[in-house]
């Protein structure tokens, strides 16, 4: 059905103070190359924050804020990058060579923000207040000390050497970012700040996007309901569905990609209310400074790849003697516990066989529900046609289980433990996280065979207004819940860990094969391993300015 164009009416949009917001939080550094540093106040022998060295930071800090990238600039970068992308594709015998530039970021943790500002102790915010460390535990990290995963041996943020503050450096080439990561690091060792930390994180060469595991991430990002300026089509978030076509316009920015109200990312906006088009209520800003900001969650997580390919075909062997999984392969199995293929296409659309077009195609490739079925949606792009396969209703997790870790982390149009369709939408965060340490040939290699000695995996960093409702919430109470968020589910066997307090740390996941044979498959082995990170604060610009720096 064609709607008049005078007819089409955009709801209200908020715009976005983006030249005060960091660019870290909106829209993020989308880079192939990232620097994670971590700087630690000096101590006294009673463990005080020594006050000559956060005199001498506050200082240096209001000069130092210049480098830090507001949402604007990082926007216009990425804007710049996207023009450039689709002028080569458009006009490939005139391909130019794409811009480079390098996005630094600033955030604090509690004790940092703290030191530099009493008033940072009323941020009404326990697991912030208490840090990763004092967290970690609910979170389901292990809670024996001889454990790789248990804080006491964190490579990053362990017991006694939490950091205070956390540097993002992130740009096209990797010289660039090691460049401005030095002289940041510098920086900090000339105030007497010791630059406890410093990592590099890489695009897998081989497969760009791609974790270690070896499936495509990235491809689910919330949406943005909101406008960099008072321009009326100035969306922060690219708008592909035709609002003159379908009113379904107003949900989304790509097809399937929800857009979600600004305040569950960056405090002082409107958040999610039971009606998608009507805010609800301002994430809060205590105190007012915070205005701006928002909470940045580092979890360094090791992947075991062997382990978990060797797992996998473990699995698919013994699944294979049962009626309904004669066919079960272990790459079958691994995309259905992540929820989409290793391409990216969503098992959802294309349930026996993986699709590369689909998992390459950003229009198509998250365009699926598991309530309802899907058709396409007419695009802006008028001369795209969406000809993949469309998604089946799947509300009991016959065909993408409620266990698999898209589903567990994002139940789209399901309802679930917290409510209706429109809980989800409040528990989302945006992802900021990128690969480790070099990728390992053979998937199935064994330790002994492995020349990087099992050191790869995700400096995992989400963005949320709040870590408990949002961070914590996935991880303890969907993905490491086997109830939640709907039953038969079992744990989130890829990602997750088993929170059950003395328990084994067994867990299980609930699978159907064909003729909707029902199976419960169990490991203990465990391939993502939490070795460090911590919780931080990123603070706007003016509150850098006119609070922290002197
Ligand atoms: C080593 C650890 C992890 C790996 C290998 C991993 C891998 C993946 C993959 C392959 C996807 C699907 C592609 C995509 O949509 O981007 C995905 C999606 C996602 N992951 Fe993870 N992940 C990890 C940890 C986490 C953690 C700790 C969280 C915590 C909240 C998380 C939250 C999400 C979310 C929210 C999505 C998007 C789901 C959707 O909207 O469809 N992931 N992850």
């Amino acid at each position: 059905m064609q709607i008049p164009e005078t007819k089409v009416v955009a709801p209200h949009e908020p715009v976005l103070e983006l030249s005060d917001i960091q660019g870290l939080v909106v829209p993020g550094f989308l880079k192939p190359h990232f620097t994670l540093l971590g700087g630690r106040f000096p101590r006294d022998a009673a463990g005080s924050i020594q006050p000559p060295a956060v005199l001498a930071f506050k200082q240096r800090l209001s000069t130092l804020v210049d480098e830090f990238d507001h949402g604007a600039r990082t926007l216009e970068d990425r804007r710049a990058h996207r023009r450039f992308v689709r002028g080569n594709a458009r006009n490939a015998t005139n391909a130019q060579v794409a811009p480079k530039t390098t996005l630094v970021g600033l955030a604090f943790a509690a004790s940092g923000l703290r030191a530099l500002t009493p008033g940072a102790a009323d941020i009404p915010s326990p697991a912030f207040q208490a840090g990763l460390v004092e967290r970690s535990a609910f979170l389901g990290d292990p809670t024996d000390p001889a454990h790789e995963g248990n804080p006491a041996r964190w490579k990053v943020g362990a017991p006694g050497g939490e950091l205070d503050m956390f540097l993002v450096v992130a740009g096209d080439e990797r010289e660039a970012v090691d460049t401005k990561a030095d002289e940041l690091a510098n920086v900090l060792t000339q105030l007497g700040i010791e630059a406890s930390y410093g990592e590099a994180g890489d695009v897998r060469p081989d497969m760009p996007g791609h974790e270690h595991f070896g499936f495509d991430d990235g491809i689910s990002q919330p949406g943005i309901r909101g406008r960099a300026s008072a321009a009326r089509d100035d969306f922060l978030t690219e708008r592909w569905i035709s609002p003159s076509q379908t009113p379904e316009a107003w949900l989304f920015g790509l097809p399937g990609q929800d857009l979600v109200w600004p305040g569950e990312f960056v405090l002082g906006y409107a958040r999610t209310s039971p009606d998608p088009l009507t805010p609800g209520l301002l994430s809060p800003t205590v105190p007012t400074w915070t205005r701006n900001g928002s909470f940045l969650v580092f979890r360094r997580m090791r992947q075991d790849v062997g382990l978990f390919w060797r797992t996998m075909r473990d699995l698919a062997t013994s699944l294979r003697h049962l009626p309904g999984f004669d066919a079960l392969t272990d790459e079958y199995l691994a995309a259905h516990l992540v929820g989409r293929w290793m391409s990216g296409a969503p098992v959802n659309r294309v349930p026996d066989a993986d699709n590369p077009d689909l998992g390459g195609d950003r229009l198509a490739n998250n365009h699926f529900r598991f309530n309802s079925p899907t058709t396409a949606v007419p695009l802006v792009e008028a001369d795209y046609v969406d000809s993949f396969p469309q998604a089946a209703a799947d509300p009991a997790g016959i065909v993408c289980p409620w266990a698999a870790h898209i589903r567990k982390v994002n139940t789209r149009d399901a309802g679930s433990d917290m409510g209706g369709q429109e809980a989800t939408y409040s528990r989302r965060v945006l992802r900021r996280g990128i690969a480790f340490g070099p990728p390992l040939a053979d998937r199935y290699a064994e330790p002994s065979s492995d020349p990087a000695n099992g050191e790869r995996g995700l400096l995992f960093m989400s963005v949320q207004a709040s870590i408990e409702d949002q961070f914590e919430f996935l991880v303890a109470r969907w993905m490491n819940d086997p109830t939640r968020p709907k039953t038969p589910a079992g744990h989130d066997l890829v990602i997750g860990q088993n929170a059950a307090p003395g328990a084994k740390r067994v867990r299980d996941a609930v699978l159907f094969g064909s003729g909707l044979q029902q199976s419960l498959l169990s490991t203990s082995n465990e391939w993502v391993i939490p070795t460090g990170g911590g919780y931080f604060f990123v603070p706007s610009l003016s509150a850098i300015r006119h609070v922290l720096a002197v």
